[in-house]
């Protein structure tokens, strides 16, 4: 049977105070709706319809990268039911509708496929769970043979309803004709003057469609984000079930509670994973790599056997195989390592191409430059690439080696093999081979007397 997927977004969601719209809040640096949207996805739908209210422009159009949604806008939000209502006419009635929410980022795909099993093709299929506290939920009402009878809003529940701990996740998937039949019915005599999606479930038992309630495989699949503190919480899951993943797939984390994953993480095996790791974007990393304390890495691939040392940043990055990275440096975009280099305390390198077991150890800038292999860049070394208006490309041969405190003023070339004496600053190419220095010679001025107090 076709599937459509309808997810309801239009809410305010007060409870965040925030001037952004809820479901555009990120969780693991995603949009909460992103992450339902792209749950959706893996289902296979013929359509996604994405109902929009409170800051539609905003949703919309930070989520315009997703091609082939509908946006659906539903003006004034009077409900879940009257929600579900606006996506009807571009509804096949034909299909199965599963109605997801903007705000409930996390639900496995095995779990949605649930309630899509074809034994329950012309049924309304809903996804229940039991609480300790259901406090704020719909209950789920069941008659004595335990067949689900209605599901009761807390806000219009009595006494005994409010003590059913079985409750309504609000994920439910029901044949679109039917919802095409039940929508128009529903009324907003309620407490809360809205029209009920759960109100569907009291007319498919009336008419004899039927009603099924499938269990959560746990309680953070179905939890909706209502408070930042709600978010934080399920980050803090998500972030853990992550960890979980990493080290199944063999890497070692010093501490599953201290890595943030913002993006996608490919990780090798025989990894170390020290401390406070952040990731974000698209990062790969290979097998052997130690990773110290207090490291970010962000869109940027590590190869075999490198070493990355605490405090260091690594920002749209290539590292190749066994290279030597940090503490305390700081790859800029566009830095690409050659295997075996290594880049020390206190180094910036910025869209520059570093040699094999090249080296640049100590307190330098390195920008808009390409290095030959086995150079060696003394401490306190600048490429002068900005001029004020312009960058310039600073070009270092094989085997150069260029003395401490050197300003290299670019454009510049350094040919293969030529030394360059410390505190030079240079702004003439230097000779392959030969020894270039410019500095001023020593003077020494004998019996010399310092000034005295008056
Ligand atoms: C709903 C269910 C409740 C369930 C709970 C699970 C109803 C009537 N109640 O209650 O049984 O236990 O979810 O969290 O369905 N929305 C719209 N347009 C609207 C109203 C809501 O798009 O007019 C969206 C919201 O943005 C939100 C979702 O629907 O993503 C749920 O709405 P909300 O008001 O939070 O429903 P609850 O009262 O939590
Ligand atoms: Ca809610």
């Amino acid at each position: 049977m076709k599937l459509e997927v309808v997810i309801l977004a239009a809410g305010q969601g007060t409870r965040m105070k925030s001037a952004m719209p809820k479901v555009l809040h990120p969780l693991g640096g995603k949009p909460l709706l992103a992450h339902v949207i792209e749950t959706a996805r893996m289902l296979d739908p013929v359509a996604v319809h994405v109902v929009i209210g409170h800051g539609s422009e905003q949703v919309q159009e930070q989520l315009a990268h997703y091609e082939g949604v509908n946006w659906v806008l539903q003006e004034e939000q009077l409900g879940t039911g009257h929600a579900v209502a606006q996506v009807l006419p571009s509804l096949d009635p034909q299909s199965r509708a599963l109605v997801l929410y903007g705000d409930v980022p996390l639900t496995s795909t095995a779990t949605l496929l649930q309630l899509l099993g074809p034994d329950h093709d012309q049924t309304l299929a809903l996804l229940t769970t039991v609480l300790a506290d259901p406090a704020g939920y719909g209950r789920i009402e069941r008659d004595e043979s335990g067949q689900v009878r209605k599901i009761v809003e807390e806000k219009d529940a009595n006494e005994a309803q409010r003590c059913i701990q079985e409750i309504n996740t609000g994920i439910l998937a029901a044949p679109a004709d039917k919802l095409a039949e039940w929508l128009p019915k529903l009324s907003s005599s309620n407490a809360q003057g809205e029209y009920y999606l759960t109100d569907t479930i009291a007319m498919a038992v009336e008419d004899g469609t039927g009603v099924e309630a499938l269990p959560a495989a746990n309680m953070e699949e179905v939890q909706g984000i209502n408070s930042r503190a709600q978010l934080a919480q399920l980050e803090r899951w998500y972030q853990l079930q992550l960890a979980q993943q990493l080290m199944a797939g063999g890497a070692t984390l010093a501490d599953p509670a201290r890595i943030d994953v913002r993006g996608h993480f490919k990780c090798g095996q025989d990894v170390f994973l020290d401390i406070n790791l952040l990731v974000e974007g698209e990062v790969s990393i290979g097998d052997n790599v130690t990773i110290g304390a207090n490291v970010v890495l962000r869109n940027s691939s590590i190869a075999d056997g490198a070493n990355i040392q605490a405090n260091s940043i690594i920002d749209d990055s290539v590292v190749g195989e066994n290279c030597e990275v940090g503490p305390f440096a700081r790859l800029r975009p566009g830095t690409h390592l050659e295997a075996r280099a290594k880049i020390g305390n206190f180094v910036e390198i910025k869209k520059a191409h570093i040699g094999q077991g090249s080296k640049v150890n100590h307190l330098s800038y390195v920008g808009d430059a390409e290095l030959g292999r086995d150079v060696n860049v003394g401490a306190g070394t600048i490429t002068c690439n900005y001029d004020g208006a312009n960058k310039h490309l600073t070009r270092i041969g094989d085997n150069v080696f260029v003395g401490s405190n050197t300003a290299l003023v670019a454009p510049i070339s350094i040919s293969e093999g030529a030394t360059i004496g410390a505190g030079s600053t240079l702004s003439n190419d230097a000779e392959a081979k030969a020894l270039t220095v410019e500095r001023g010679r020593t003077r020494v001025i004998r019996d010399w007397q310092r000034p005295t107090k008056k």
